[in-house]
């Protein structure tokens, strides 16, 4: 990475940032540009990670959750739309928080690592060159803490025999966009996905799991989710912090409506609690269920490298941590 352009951090009213990374070299926030006729712009063909970092104000310091396993899966994501870029996740993991740290940012980040395929003629079996741009930008809470009024969407969750819902290929977004424009229309907050079989696979960005006759559940991994990093960060927090066996089954769609808690979860949803699907109101139809707010409780300690067993989880960016 250049990190000899001592030019002023500052953002401006378009850039919230000022520096983006492209193939590894810092680069101002308007530079990140690619042409109209490029494989991505026409064909769609790009995956990308978004992941969190989260400043805590006692340690002074900036943590990185999960880092390496969401370039894990980036690579991943390459392999299977086949695109042949960077392999190295210790390189990749290295130039994201090189990039944290160029911009001088010590507040709740959402980062993001996408992979292009840029040729200047874009063909559809164009599997390389492959460029790298990552940003990382300040984000709160995305959703507020009033919980999600969700529909179930009439548009089916994308199968594995059409499209890899499993990796995040940036084609795969079309699905969850067209169910969360439609939740919107209706008056709902947030939309979930059947599977084509009618199974309950997950929302427009979130997984979901739900609390049913006391055991909490989830969709495995083969019910055309993806295969989230909070929703397996939620799996071992819910085993080894509350000791709670969880049900990886297929879920109907009926099973919501009869659940005591609801909540969804990802790296920019966090866990989020669930008010009502289709108006039919969860728990109490306001505030999160017990074994939920546990869950939101124990993921933002985790988050902030709080809870030791899973301090590898956090990165201290600036290295300033003294725990
Ligand atoms: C479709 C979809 N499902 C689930 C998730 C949650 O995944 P993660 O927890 O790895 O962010 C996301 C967000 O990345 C997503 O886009």
């Amino acid at each position: 990475m250049k990190t000899d352009r001592m030019v002023p951090l500052m953002s401006t009213a378009s850039s919230p940032v000022r520096y983006l990374l492209h193939d590894g070299e810092l680069i101002e926030y308007a530079d990140a540009k690619m042409h109209v006729l490029s494989t991505s712009m026409k064909y769609g063909v790009g995956v990308f990670e978004g992941f969190r970092a989260y400043w805590s104000e006692e340690d002074g310091e900036l943590y990185a959750f999960r880092v390496q396993d969401h370039m894990r899966r980036l690579l991943d994501s390459m392999r299977v739309v086949e695109i042949a870029g960077p392999a190295d996740i210790d390189v990749l993991s290295d130039q994201l928080l090189g990039l944290v740290r160029a911009n001088e940012l010590r507040a709740n980040l959402h980062m993001r690592a996408q992979v292009f395929v840029d040729s200047p003629d874009g063909k559809p079996d164009d599997t390389g060159p492959a460029t790298v741009y990552m940003a990382a930008i300040p984000m709160g809470n995305y959703f507020g803490a009033t919980g999600l009024d969700v529909q179930i969407s009439s548009w089916a969750r994308l199968s594995d025999r059409a499209m890899p819902p499993r990796i995040k290929s940036i084609a795969n977004y079309q699905n969850g966009r067209l169910a969360l424009l439609e939740a919107r229309r209706n008056g709902y907050g947030a939309a979930l996905l059947l599977t084509e079989s009618g199974h309950v696979a997950e929302g427009a960005g979130y997984n979901v799991f739900m609390v049913r006759q006391g055991r909490l559940c989830t969709p495995p991994s083969t019910e055309s989710i993806l295969e989230g990093i909070t929703r397996d960060s939620v799996l071992q927090l819910a085993a080894t912090e509350l000791g709670l066996d969880v049900d990886l089954r297929p879920i109907d769609r009926t099973e919501l409506y009869s659940a005591d808690e609801i909540f969804v979860c990802g790296s920019a949803a966090e866990v989020n609690h669930v008010t009502s699907v289709d108006r039919t109101p969860i728990g109490d139809g306001s505030a999160a269920g017990p074994i939920t707010s546990q869950l939101q409780d124990l993921y933002q300690q985790a988050v902030r490298g709080r809870i030791e067993k899973y301090r590898d989880w956090v990165i201290p960016v600036y290295g300033a941590a003294t725990r």
